[in-house]
C-alpha cells in the first residue's frame, strides 16, 4: 500500500506519517508545498528522510496558488459571512489537486491529510480529491486513530523516535494555518470568543496602534480584473501579493477577529491576518466602480455570497463554482486601470481611480452646464412610470383602510 501524505514537517504530520507506516504498513510519499507560508522547507525534507521516506515531493506552488486560485476568487470580491477573505479555504483545493496528481505519478492508491475530523479542511481536501478521481482512497488519521489526548500523541512520538520540540510537550498553544494570502489562528487561548486575543497571536502584521503616523500611498494597476502592478512596476501574481503583504504588514492592515459557521455545523472563533488581500479587495472594488456597468456589478454582487460559500465549503472543483466563475470572468473584460490608496493605521482608504475603459462621465454627472448630454425633463417621465405601480397600490390602500 502506497499513500501520499500532505506533510508540513511539523510534529503532527510527522506523527501521522509514522502512524501510517505502523498501522497500514504503508509506503509513504510526502508532499510539501510552498504556498508562501514563510517556513523553510529544508527541515521538512530532512525529517522525511529521517523517517525513511524515499519519495519526497517539495514544490513551490506560490505562483499557481495566486494566479489560478486567489486571483479568480478576488475577481468575485469573495467574502464569507461578510468578513473572511477565505485564505485557508482557497488553498485546500490546490493542495488536494497535487496530492491526487502525485498519487497518479507514483502509483499510490491513497492520499492522507492532517485535518481534524471537526473542521472544514477535511471536507475541502476530500471533496477536491473525489472530484478529480472518483476512485481515490482518502485516509484521515485524525478520524481513525485511538489517541485521546495530546499526551497520547506525544507518547506515540517518543516511542517512535520522532523528536518532540520542548515547547510542544505540553498543550499545543493554538492551531495555525498560513500561506501567501493569510494566516489563521484558532483554538486554545482563542476559544473564548468574549476574550480579546493576546498580542503574540498575530504573526504577519504590526498592530495598527504601532503603525507609522504618516500614511503610505500605493497605486495598484489592473488588467482584466487582475492586479498586475504596484506603483507602476509590473509584478507576477505571487510577487504582487508579497509586495502588498509587506505594505499591509507595516500599516497594521487586515486583522480580523471573527466567529464563523463551519460547514460541519459548529461555530468557531478565529483570528486572521490578510494584509495584502485586504488592500487588493479594496483596490479591486474601486476599479470595478469605474469600469463595470451597474446591472453587471449588482448581479455579480448578488452572487458573491453564494460563491464565497462554495469556496468555504470546498466545492472549488464543482460545476456550480465553475459556472459562476465563467460569469465573473466575463464581467472582468474591461476592468482595467489604476487605483490609488492610502494605508494608515489599519485602514485602507481609496483616494483615486482612473481607467482608459472608464464609464464615468463628467459630462453626465456634472452639476454645471452639461451642454445637452442629459435632459433633466426625461427624469419626470422616468419617475412617473416607475411610480405607476406604487400609486395604484397606495390608492387601493386608501380605499380599504
Ligand atoms: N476556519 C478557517 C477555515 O475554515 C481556517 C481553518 C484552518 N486554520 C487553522 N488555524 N487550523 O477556512
Ligand atoms: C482542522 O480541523 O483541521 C482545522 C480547522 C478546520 O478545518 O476548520
Amino acid at each position: 500500500k502506497k499513500v501520499v501524505l500532505a506533510y508540513s514537517g511539523g510534529l503532527d504530520t510527522s506523527i501521522i506519517l509514522k502512524w501510517l507506516q505502523v498501522t497500514y504498513g504503508a509506503e509513504v510519499v510526502t508532499f510539501t508545498a510552498d504556498l508562501g507560508q514563510g517556513e523553510e522547507l529544508g527541515p521538512a525534507r530532512r525529517k522525511a528522510e529521517m523517517l525513511g521516506i524515499k519519495q519526497i515531493y517539495i514544490e513551490d506552488l506560490r505562483e499557481e496558488f495566486v494566479r489560478d486560485f486567489v486571483f479568480p476568487m478576488f475577481r468575485m470580491n469573495a467574502l464569507y459571512e461578510g468578513v473572511y477573505l477565505l485564505g485557508t479555504s482557497i488553498a485546500r483545493p490546490l493542495i488536494a489537486k497535487r496530492l491526487v496528481e502525485i498519487a497518479h505519478e507514483t502509483g499510490a492508491d491513497a492520499i492522507a491529510h492532517g485535518a481534524t475530523g471537526k473542521g472544514n479542511d477535511q471536507v475541502r481536501f476530500e471533496l477536491t480529491a473525489y472530484a478529480l478521481d472518483p476512485n481515490i482512497k482518502v485516509i484521515a488519521p485524525w478520524r481513525e486513530w485511538e489517541f485521546k489526548s495530546r499526551t497520547d500523541l506525544i507518547d506515540f512520538a517518543e516511542k517512535n523516535q520522532i523528536p518532540v520540540p520542548r515547547d510542544k510537550v505540553g498543550e499545543a498553544p493554538f492551531s495555525v494555518d498560513a500561506n501567501l494570502l493569510h494566516s489563521s489562528s484558532e483554538g486554545k487561548v482563542l476559544e473564548d470568543p468574549a476574550k480579546e486575543p493576546p498580542p503574540y497571536v498575530f504573526m504577519r502584521t504590526i498592530a495598527p496602534e504601532e503603525a507609522p503616523d504618516t500614511p503610505t500611498y500605493v497605486t495598484v494597476g489592473f488588467e482584466k480584473g487582475d492586479a498586475v502592478s504596484v506603483d507602476g512596476v509590473r509584478l507576477s501574481p505571487a510577487e504582487l501579493l508579497t509586495k502588498l503583504n509587506e505594505l499591509g504588514r507595516d500599516n497594521g492592515i487586515g486583522r480580523i477577529d471573527l466567529v464563523e459557521n463551519r460547514f460541519v455545523g459548529m461555530k468557531s472563533r478565529g483570528i486572521y491576518e490578510t494584509p495584502g488581500g485586504t488592500i487588493l479587495l479594496a483596490a479591486h472594488r474601486a476599479i470595478e466602480s469605474l469600469t463595470l456597468d451597474r446591472e453587471a456589478a449588482h448581479l455579480k454582487d448578488s452572487l458573491m455570497p453564494r460563491y464565497a460559500e462554495l469556496v468555504y465549503y470546498g466545492f472549488w472543483f464543482a460545476p456550480e463554482r465553475e459556472m459562476l466563475q465563467a460569469l465573473v470572468d466575463r464581467s472582468q473584460e474591461h476592468v482595467e486601470g489604476e487605483v490609488r490608496l492610502k494605508l494608515y493605521k489599519g485602514n485602507v482608504i481609496v483616494v483615486g481611480r482612473e481607467s482608459p475603459k472608464s464609464l464615468y462621465s463628467d459630462a453626465l454627472v456634472t452639476f454645471e452646464d452639461d451642454r445637452g448630454a442629459y435632459d433633466q425633463k426625461d427624469a419626470a417621465g422616468f419617475i412617473r412610470l416607475n411610480a405607476l405601480r406604487l400609486r395604484t397600490l397606495s390608492a387601493r390602500k386608501r380605499r380599504f383602510s
